[in-house]
């Protein structure tokens, strides 16, 4: 009996902690939409994307922050996290007062190797604990230091399985490093698996998701689950990295949207955003230009159901982001957009 109690009593301990921290984890004198993750937390509807333009993102997030978004997105593989870590201190915003995500890499989802990761984020973003810790994708590489682990031209995959990998992250919960952890480019498939044989539910799904891949069913999978969903590439094809010449008109000079958006003074690429927000997502655009900055912010307003209906049908399940053929894995076998 005595040993039970032992061994109950730090659980016991580091859940009155975790729940008392919560209690000041609330997005308190943020004014804008907020969402409620499974863990109780608050997450700012709208929040900063940091992949690429690597040396642009201190003073990006410096913006971000003086605009007003206090939730802000990056990854391991950007190498923004030290950029991000300065436009933080450089505007003087309390760390309290914003929500961090950051990204589990492939090359780290040996269950051995998942704390040291999460420190090496923790270190170059000088805070720590992480609001959001995901596992970027469910494919592994190889060991090692080298993040594209490579041979002949060709990644070296990792034979990790991403149900290890979760459970090493659910122990980052528990010693209070992050706050809420979470996946990123599941399939639904991969998505139940996690879901049957881990014990903490998702707190966020982050996914490609925009008005021209609007995954409606996998969304009410989500919902069904409590687990939230944050849209990624929010413009869809304004990326130019997803610019496959296939002479797709871009997302945000939809006539669509831009129709809508002149009944509230706004353009398209806020429009795409509200439409986001409308379904209960967390946005997170990207811009390393001042002016695009603060008017993306403003994507965050409400739109009539009658307009939110009017996106619905611009639908076209086109999804953008699909490295299958170079991660050495088949991503989003059972979703919508998936080509061949
Ligand atoms: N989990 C994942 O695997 C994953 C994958 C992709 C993205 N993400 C996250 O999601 C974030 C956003 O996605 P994303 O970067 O792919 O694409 P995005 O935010 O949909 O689009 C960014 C592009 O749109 C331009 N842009 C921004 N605001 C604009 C505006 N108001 N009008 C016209 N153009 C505008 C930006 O240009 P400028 O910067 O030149 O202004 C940039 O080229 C990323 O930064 C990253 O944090 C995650």
């Amino acid at each position: 009996m005595l040993s039970r109690l032992q061994i109950r009593a730090p659980s016991r301990l580091s859940q009155i902690s975790r729940q008392l921290s919560r209690q000041t984890r609330t997005m308190a004198g943020y004014n804008k939409t907020k969402f409620q993750l499974n863990t109780g937390d608050e997450i700012p509807a709208i929040g900063f994307g940091t992949w690429q333009d690597k040396d642009a993102q201190e003073d990006a997030v410096y913006e971000a922050l003086k605009a007003g978004y206090r939730h802000i997105d990056t990854a391991r593989i950007y190498g923004t996290e030290p950029g991000v870590a300065k436009g933080i201190s450089k505007s003087g915003v309390p760390r309290s007062d914003i929500f961090i995500t950051t990204k589990l890499w492939n090359n780290s989802h040996h269950p051995d190797d998942v704390e040291a990761a999460c420190n090496a984020s923790l270190k170059d973003l000088q805070t720590d604990y992480l609001d959001l810790y995901l596992m970027h994708w469910p494919s592994p590489f190889a060991r090692g230091d080298k993040l594209m682990p490579q041979k002949d031209g060709e990644i070296q995959t990792g034979d990790s399985d991403y149900v290890d990998t979760y459970k090493a992250m659910e122990k980052l919960v528990k010693s209070g490093k992050c706050k809420a952890i979470g996946v990123s480019n599941f399939s639904r498939a991969e998505l139940e698996r996690l879901l049957r044989e881990t014990s903490i539910v998702p707190a966020a799904h982050q996914i490609e998701l925009h008005p021209y891949l609007q995954q409606t069913d996998f969304v009410e999978f989500h919902k069904s689950k409590g687990i939230h969903v944050t849209q990624y590439s929010p413009f869809g094809n304004a990326n130019p990295i997803y610019d496959k010449g296939e002479n797709i008109g871009k997302l945000i000079d939809d006539p669509v949207l831009s129709d809508v958006g002149r009944k509230y003074g706004k353009n398209g690429a806020q429009v795409a955003l509200a439409w986001g927000i409308a379904k209960g997502h967390s946005v997170i655009p990207k811009s390393k230009t001042p002016a695009r900055i603060q008017a993306n912010f403003e994507g965050d307003f409400k739109l009539d159901v009658e307009d939110v209906k009017k996106i619905d049908a611009l639908d076209k399940k086109l999804r953008f982001n699909d490295p299958s053929q170079r991660f050495g894995w088949n991503f989003y076998a059972d979703l919508d957009g998936k080509q061949g």
